[in-house]
């Protein structure tokens, strides 16, 4: 069976290839992203593997579904960027990766938090600068500091205990609460109270219409002053324009993000010798208490690993007719 990989750089292939001596299927990598213009490369290929910033809206599909697709599998946990009752009506099976490693992006949202706060990305230059000064560098302890987590699902449960470990004060916000997390000592309270009190909010839901700019100026304005913002979900949890009012206004301390809701334009490329477009982009790079990284904190050999490896069983399992537990249905 052929299957197509869309937006492939080389460590796609090297993990996927690897894994692949099991499996047995015709892999073929492209470093391009779904769209309109590309998903002609897929046709005859009974599977498509895609990242996050594919597109994977109704139009592609029946493309994709014409010509001869019949599963499409991503190889990661949202499905934001999938119309899945398209996917339905047309027959294609869907298929993600729901869990290859909590541990990677709540260790990742702990480097953005650790970073901002002891101001590690501006020490590295100074230090490289021969400037050993310390004003501005000054940070706070954790412990005993108030952590805000939004969702706590697979990733937020991990990060729950973390912040306990480091003596934080846990508090919870999730539509279903995780009696893990109340085992590990967080508190469930509702949102307001939660933005209301937190010192630092980390977000671990997923984008969904509801939860679509759910850090907004209103909400930003509920919360305490020189709070930390910390995002490593989805982009279009947060209405950037009123992240860099907050920051203009001081009343937002700290901001790390690992994703960002005009990302499909900008991220897991080289665009280092390239003019950025993006305004926005370009004005929350100039604040000195931002932390940005680019859609890597899955990035680690375990959950690549456990990405290559359910991705092909899902797609052995559809090839095979069988049940999937992976599957999403509209
Ligand atoms: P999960 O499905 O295990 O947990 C998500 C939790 O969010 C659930 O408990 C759910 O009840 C809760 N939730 C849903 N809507 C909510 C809302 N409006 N407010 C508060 N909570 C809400 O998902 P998991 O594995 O923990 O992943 C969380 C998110 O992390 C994913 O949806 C994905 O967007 C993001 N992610 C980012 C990665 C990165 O590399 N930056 C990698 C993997 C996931």
């Amino acid at each position: 069976m052929k299957i197509v990989f869309f937006s492939a750089k080389p460590y796609d292939r090297r993990f996927f290839e690897n894994q692949n001596e099991e499996f047995g299927f015709e892999l073929v990598f492209v470093n391009v992203n779904l769209s309109k213009e590309t998903v002609l490369l897929a046709k005859g290929a009974a599977g498509v593997c895609a990242f996050v910033n594919d597109e994977l809206d109704s139009d592609i599909l029946t493309e994709l579904s014409k010509g001869g697709t019949r599963f499409v599998q991503l190889r990661c946990a949202g499905f934001n960027n999938v119309d899945l009752k398209a996917a339905a009506r047309l027959g294609l099976r869907v298929g993600r990766v729901p869990e290859y490693s909590p541990y990677a992006v709540a260790e990742h949202a702990l480097a953005l938090i650790l970073g901002l706060n002891r101001k590690v990305h501006r020490a590295y230059n100074r230090v490289r600068d021969g400037n050993f000064a310390l004003d501005g560098l000054m940070g706070f302890d954790l412990r005993g500091t108030i952590v805000g987590v939004v969702g706590t699902g697979k990733i937020g449960r991990v990060f729950v205990g973390i912040m306990k470990g480091l003596g934080c004060e846990v508090l919870a916000y999730d539509p279903y609460p995780n009696p893990e997390c109340e085992r590990l000592g967080a508190r469930y309270v509702e949102l307001d109270e939660l933005y209301r009190s937190s010192r630092i909010v980390s977000l671990h839901c997923p984008l969904t219409p509801e939860s679509f700019h759910m850090v907004d100026a209103e909400s930003i304005g509920t919360m305490r002053d020189d709070v930390m913002i910390i995002n490593t979900s989805r982009g279009a949890l947060v209405d950037t324009q009123a992240l860099i009012a907050g920051l203009k206004s001081r009343k937002i301390g700290h901001v790390g993000l690992d994703v960002y809701e005009e990302e499909a334009d900008l991220f897991f490329e080289d665009l280092s010798s390239e003019i950025i477009h993006d305004d926005v982009f370009a004005r929350l790079m100039t604040f000195p208490n931002v932390l940005i990284t680019g859609h890597q904190a899955f990035f680690t050999q375990e959950a690549m690993l456990r990405i290559a490896q359910t991705s092909l069983e899902n797609l052995k399992g559809f090839a095979a007719g069988e049940s999937c537990a992976n599957e999403l249905f509209s």
